[in-house]
């Protein structure tokens, strides 16, 4: 089973990653609900893919009465959901800091999207997903997750943590959790940051094996790979989708 006829509620999809993810499954036949908390961003890329199949609703992941309302309002517009993409995520060099270096609030900031956002999103599409067509589930974690020195890194350590949890707690209603863990990827936000402190070619050049950038098209694709039934035999996974690195250091 590929992306007909089935639906898509992706968090964060306003920008990015997340927005890629919503065209490529618009062009091949899903409809897709743009979860995210800038709701201009996510009307503009509604607009911008333009077809009936997208729907763009209000949702912050860190707020469970706001992501119950949005994964409603989503399953009424298209009768139902089939995949949830948790990519909605603090990140970049604000949050890439020792872990000790936050304090209380802000750690508390980072948690409530990056990690109790997916127990949030989880928790309010799981009946929709437990009547869906091949149900999967895919959270965004990161590289930085198996470095696990920074503030991001933790939280994204954790969405490994979560995903084995969640695959195991889901698969009584036949739903897969699996994850993607990114090295650094071209998203038009983070290639503003990195490419200005030149980390791009330092990673490309020292840290991976394969030497080029990484694209949203190389999530795109992996996203695509464990959401289908390519992959229905695959639960409770971090795929590294990042050239090789860490492995290189
Ligand atoms: N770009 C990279 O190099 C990279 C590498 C590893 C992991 N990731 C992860 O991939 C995901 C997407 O990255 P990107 O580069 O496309 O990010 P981005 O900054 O371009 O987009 C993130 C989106 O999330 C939305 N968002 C933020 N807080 C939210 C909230 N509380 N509720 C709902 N939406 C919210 C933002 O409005 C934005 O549209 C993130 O989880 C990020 O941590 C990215």
């Amino acid at each position: 089973m590929g992306f007909v006829g089935r639906t898509a509620f992706i968090t964060g999809a306003g920008n990015g990653i997340g927005k890629d993810m919503a065209k490529h499954i618009v062009a091949n036949g899903g409809n897709v609900i743009i979860a995210d908390v800038d709701e201009a961003a996510g009307r503009a890329a509604a607009t911008e893919i333009g077809a009936d199949r997208v729907l763009a609703v209000h949702c912050d992941v860190a707020d469970q009465n706001s992501v119950e309302s949005a994964v409603k309002a989503g399953a009424e517009r298209f009768g139902g959901l089939d995949i949830l993409v948790n990519n909605a995520g603090l990140h970049l060099t604000k949050w890439n800091v020792p872990i000790t270096t936050l304090d209380e609030d802000a750690w508390k900031l980072i948690l409530g999207v990056n990690v109790i956002g997916i127990v949030n999103c989880a928790r309010a599409a799981r009946p929709f997903l437990a009547e869906g067509k091949s149900p999967a589930i895919v959270s965004l974690s990161s590289i930085t997750g198996y470095l696990s020195n920074t503030v991001y890194g933790i939280t994204k350590l954790a969405v490994r943590g979560l995903t084995v949890g969640l695959a195991s707690e889901f698969a009584p209603d036949g739903i897969r959790v699996n994850a993607i863990a990114p090295g650094a990827i071209a998203s038009e936000n983070a290639l503003a940051e990195l490419a200005e402190n030149d980390v791009i070619n330092q990673m490309i050049n020292n840290y991976q094996l394969i030497h080029r950038g990484g694209t949203t098209t190389d999530i795109v694709q992996a996203m695509e790979f464990l959401c289908t039934d390519s992959a229905s035999f695959i639960t409770g996974q971090t795929l590294q989708v990042s050239g090789g690195f860490p492995l290189y250091i």
